[in-house]
């Protein structure tokens, strides 16, 4: 047995250049665990709290000192001499310190860069890799990468209404190969947009911000980038997207897509899904619908559910209690689990359980924000959640979670076990029936 004797918490930067908080937990046999929280742009209303200073002296208001005050002060003395096997009982001990439902008090970041170092301490006084202590000895499965190679919304100004384009790679044997056809299309892309002069600027998660006219302009590059590539759209690569629809409504519950210069109610939105579905190999839509409009979700669901993954974010921030609401309401088919939206690895693994017990898919993911952490990648594979969202493959904050996979990968050896198509089993092989092609 060990304790953690040492907890020391410092302000980083994260890839937007805005501070983040970084902790280092010590043990008292000298090992050590680091761990960086992100930070979302999209954020969602039913997330936990990011502590952030308001000092507009210091980084436009966005300096993290107070958590590291409070993390100094008032978690650390309650944390160190504690076991760091005992991960969900030191989640428990800072989700009780804090008071709140949301960690308002010490800040969600503050508290998850405990909660992360002391697993990461963890796993080095073990001498296992964090992914196998996560997985509690159960096998493990290396994740279908979702590359964001297309970005708008709120991560790339003048491009798409839809936050991200995403390609996936499911139909390969192994993560490397997935890799290499994810990347290959992202240079494609690059290529088909600079002969069509649409421009090749990057936005905040490395994906190509380009001006295009219309969200359906989008759907078409990737489709050509793919098939450019010399890949097959529909059988070995696949189209994803997240809506991020929150950040598209209006005062009166609408949504509106400005680069379609039209405002849609959720049932319009929905056909308009439908359509896109109808002609693009399209596999997943993330926060389709905005994060409190359950009723749109659920006709969503009925009316998509089969044919594509429906995932929620925003619409259950990683929250347990929210996932299972959504579950009774037969809101969507997936969960994406962001740490930082629930703030502790033990609420984070309980709204996976959650998730993976009602039969539904899950994508761990990382933030628009990002550091060079690279736990997510452990997580996925650890929870073998078997899909992965960490952006393009460009930027470093970006590439460190796709190159963690890959030396995963390796150290696997013949024991690794790609995800791919079995993800989407249930999709693929939806066979319409007439009640169901009927759209009206
Ligand atoms: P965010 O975006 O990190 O800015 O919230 C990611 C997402 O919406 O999935
Ligand atoms: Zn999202």
């Amino acid at each position: 047995m060990s304790i953690v004797s040492k907890i020391y918490a410092r302000e980083i930067l994260d890839s937007r250049g805005n501070p983040a908080v970084e902790v280092d937990v010590t043990l008292d046999d000298g090992t050590m665990g680091r761990a960086s929280v992100p930070s979302g742009a999209s954020t969602g209303a039913h997330e936990v709290v990011e502590l952030r200073d308001g000092d507009k002296q210091r980084y436009n208001g966005l300096g993290v000192r107070t958590a590291l005050r409070k993390i100094a002060c008032e978690i650390a003395p309650h944390i160190m001499g504690m076991d760091p096997q005992n991960q969900s009982e030191i989640d428990s001990i800072l989700s009780s310190l804090d008071g709140t439902p949301n960690l308002s008090r010490l800040g969600g970041n503050a508290i998850l860069g405990i909660s992360m170092a002391v697993a990461h301490a963890e796993s080095s006084r073990v001498g296992v890799p964090l992914y196998r202590q996560l997985s509690n000895g159960l096998s493990t499965v290396l994740p279908v990468p979702m590359f964001n190679i297309l970005n708008g919304g709120r991560h790339a100004k003048n491009s798409t209404d839809v936050q991200e384009f995403m390609v996936v790679p499911a139909g390969f044997e192994t993560l490397s190969q997935a890799v290499q056809a994810g990347v290959e299309i992202y240079h494609v892309l690059k290529y088909l947009l600079d002969k069509n002069g649409l421009g090749t600027n990057i936005g905040d998660e490395g994906g190509f911000a380009p001006s295009v006219n219309t969200n359906r302009e989008g759907l078409d590059l990737l489709l050509q980038a793919i098939e450019t590539a010399g890949y097959l759209p529909g059988e070995q690569c696949f189209i994803a997207m997240d809506i991020a629809a929150t950040e598209l409504l209006t005062e009166d519950g609408k949504y509106s897509l400005t680069r379609e210069s039209e405002i849609l109610t959720a049932h319009e939105l929905i056909s308009l899904y439908t359509e896109w579905t109808d002609a693009y190999p399209i596999i997943s839509i993330e926060d389709g619908m905005g994060e409190d409009d359950w009723e749109g979700w659920s006709e969503l669901t009925r009316q998509l559910g089969n044919r594509v993954q429906l995932v929620g974010d925003d619409l259950f921030a990683t929250n347990p209690t929210r996932i299972r609401t959504g579950i009774k309401k037969n809101a969507c088919t997936a969960a994406l689990i962001k740490m930082n939206q629930i703030g502790t690895i033990t609420k984070t693994l309980e709204a996976i359980r959650t998730t993976k017990d009602a039969g539904w898919a899950t994508v761990v993911s990382h933030r628009s924000g990002e550091t060079e952490d690279t736990t997510i990648a452990d997580l996925a594979v650890g929870t073998s959640v078997g899909q992965i969202k960490a952006g393009a493959p460009c930027r470093g904050e970006r590439t460190a979670k796709y190159n963690r996979l890959l030396r995963i990968e390796e150290g696997l050896g013949n024991n690794a076990e790609y995800a791919g198509l079995s993800v989407y089993n249930s999709i693929l092989n939806y066979q319409p029936t007439e009640s169901l092609t009927d759209k009206t």
